[in-house]
């Protein structure tokens, strides 16, 4: 494990490596797509230093098993599906799908995603864990054909976030159905919002005529986890729970959001009328926040923090810069959207956690402007603040006040010429060297669309495999203006495409490839967790990837290593450790999407259902070590 003096000297190695590249490419007349990739400085400097010392497992091979899959030496225990229960006297899962909306408020909710644990003792600790969305075709016995106003209540109660005690007896840890801090916040609890848009006209709604308390949270991707023991769930495709079935038109803001005037799949507006955007257009205003909860206190309200903008958010990944404040890297999970950074205004005081709990309340967010030079997968950038009265966020140019920035911060970033990614989905700071890392999952659009041009960190027309981005600030402090970024890897498939870019960069091999990476997170020492959600039909470009999968990355070497497979037609997303390294909490979402033919984890004809896995080692170690 590095300490932070080494911060220096290995980025110092990165721009060497450069700087070498550099004098290649200009003694060199010619060079080809496939000869600058095998010459890429990153993996170039990777390769030397194989192989990694700090990846110990074997790896595993890809699957099309109905299986999750682990190395020698490991074993993987379901710990929470859909369904179950999380207190004394709730029902058991019931396969018909004709349990009520009452019996799935007292359970797990629907497809698990980001996850953050917290320790109370050695052995007892409270998970807060995110359910995505839900599948209709499971969740009820007519597939949503015939939806009633209570399954609209069900299905509302199985989204939101479900926070459980577990307990650990020898090595294995399990749900406490009587842990005092069990709770499921749906999209119905009622939350408050803080910050620059709290209280605004644009979130006002004849419910909530302060604009203070909106309803409920849904589509909660992935998450982050604050030093002062508070957990953030991030609202993502928010859009699609709103609709009407009468006639409307929406706003060009709504459509920049996807927010349209039809029939919306889950048709929560057919029986509860604050999801009828024609009737009610700001209630979407109140939604694509991040959301602060207290996982130890159930009583408490979650709050929404609209200073850390309104777009759809995959994760907060939040550190602590040199200067105190507090930093929180978000991406906006769309093609052609944007990736930002907030800074808290206030700073860290270590042991004042009353204090800290307010430093997402106020604070500057930036979005990103990587340069674009196409010769280079590499390159250095700077992050423009989004401020009203600043970088052209006027009236003039129809923003009126700093609230409407933050709820338009789409429009805020396409002002000040932010870049356009390939879905910037998770990210994750290095715990030691605070290098910052952020999967770009795929883009079908890029380089189809005019805004979307080809080059810099988004290198590949049409990118249905992913890569990583990485980033340094260039002045050492992350609450600076300017950064320095190159590729971490790009993934391909070098068994489909030679000689270009989509083989992937060099530390891709037929051994250990996948496409579209998204959660991704360190442990403690260093090893980077990368975890896809992408194409698992295992044919043509994807020909030898198999299932969707988890790998584990060396950021120094830059080895790549695969660590798990997954079941049929899941994603694999979800994240989270033991304080003692030796459990590692995964999500397995939505096996048997689409109706897939999968029955993970029950086996024989059960439903499938997403579902905690709790990987530990035989041996008992450290995971990964
Ligand atoms: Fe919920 Fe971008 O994944
Ligand atoms: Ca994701
Ligand atoms: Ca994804």
């Amino acid at each position: 494990m590095w300490n932070r003096d080494d911060k220096d000297s290995e980025f110092s190695q990165m721009i060497e490596a450069r700087l070498s590249r550099r004098r290649f490419l200009a003694g060199t007349a010619a060079v080809s797509a496939g000869a600058f990739l095998s010459l890429n400085p990153i993996t170039k400097a990777f390769a030397a230093q194989q192989p990694s010392k700090l990846l110990n497992f074997e790896a595993v091979p890809a699957s099309t098993a109905d299986a999750l899959i682990v190395p020698k030496g490991y074993k993987a225990t379901p710990l929470l599906s859909w369904g179950d229960p999380i207190f004394p006297n709730a029902p058991e899962f019931d396969q018909s799908g004709k349990q009520d909306s009452q019996a799935q408020l007292s359970q797990f909710g629907d497809n698990t995603d980001g996850m953050s644990l917290f320790p109370i003792s050695d052995n007892r600790a409270v998970i807060a864990v995110n359910n995505e969305y839900t599948n209709y075709e499971y969740l009820f016995d007519h597939g949503g054909n015939a939806m009633t106003k209570d399954d609209v209540l069900k299905a509302q109660a199985a989204h939101g976030v479900t926070v459980f005690e577990i307990v650990r007896s020898g090595s294995q840890w399990k749900l406490d159905k009587a842990g005092k801090r069990n709770r499921r916040i749906t999209a119905s609890t009622e939350m408050m919002l803080t910050g620059p848009a709290a209280g605004h006209d644009l979130m006002k709604t004849k419910l909530d005529p302060q604009g203070m308390k909106p309803l409920g949270t849904f589509n909660n991707c992935a998450n982050g986890q604050t030093p002062w023991g508070t957990y953030l769930t991030c609202e993502e495709n928010f859009n699609g729970y709103f609709g009407t079935s009468g006639s409307a038109t929406v706003s060009d803001d709504h459509k920049r959001y996807g927010i349209v005037a039809s029939k919306s799949s889950y048709q929560w507006h057919d029986t509860d009328e604050r999801f009828d955007v024609a009737k009610h257009p700001n209630e979407p205003h109140r939604f694509g926040w991040v959301v602060e909860i207290d996982p130890n206190d159930p009583t408490s309200t979650p709050l929404k923090r609209t200073a850390l903008g309104r777009f759809k958010h995959e994760n907060a990944a939040l550190l602590i810069d040199d200067s105190g404040h507090i930093v929180v890297y978000l991406g906006d999970d769309e093609r052609g959207e944007h990736l930002y950074k907030f800074v808290s205004k206030n700073k860290y005081q270590p042991g004042n956690d009353a204090a800290n709990r307010n430093l997402l309340e106020e604070g500057t967010l930036y979005v990103a402007k990587f340069d674009m030079d196409d010769e280079e997968l590499k390159g250095s950038g700077q992050w423009v603040e989004l401020t009203h009265g600043k970088n052209g966020l006027t009236k003039e140019n129809g923003f009126n006040d700093q609230a409407e920035v933050m709820i338009f911060a789409r429009r805020a970033a396409t002002q000040v010429g932010a870049t356009t990614m390939d879905r910037p989905e998770w990210v994750a700071v290095h715990p030691d060297n605070q290098h910052v890392f952020c999967t770009l999952t795929n883009n079908k659009n890029r380089g189809v669309k005019d805004n979307q041009p080809v080059g810099g960190p988004n290198p590949r027309k049409e990118n249905h495999y992913g890569q990583i981005v990485r980033w340094v600030p260039s002045k050492g402090s992350h609450i600076g203006d300017t950064f320095e970024w190159d590729l971490y890897l790009i993934a391909g498939n070098p068994t489909v495409h030679k000689d270009n870019l989509y083989a992937g960069s060099e530390n891709i091999t037929a051994d250990n490839m996948f496409n579209s990476p998204d959660g991704i997170g360190f442990d403690k020492a260093g090893r980077l967790w990368i975890q896809t959600d992408g194409n698992y039909s295992n044919k043509g470009d994807f020909a030898g990837q198999g299932n969707n999968q988890m790998l584990c990355g060396d950021s120094v070497t830059g080895e790549v290593r695969r660590f798990l497979t997954g079941p049929i037609a899941c994603e694999i997303t979800g994240l989270t450790f033991s304080a003692d390294y030796k459990t590692m909490f995964v999500g397995v979402q939505h096996p048997g999407e689409k109706g897939a033919p999968s029955h993970f984890p029950d086996g024989g004809s059960s439903k499938p259902r997403s579902t905690i896995m709790a990987i530990t080692r035989e041996d008992g170690g450290v995971i990964g070590a």
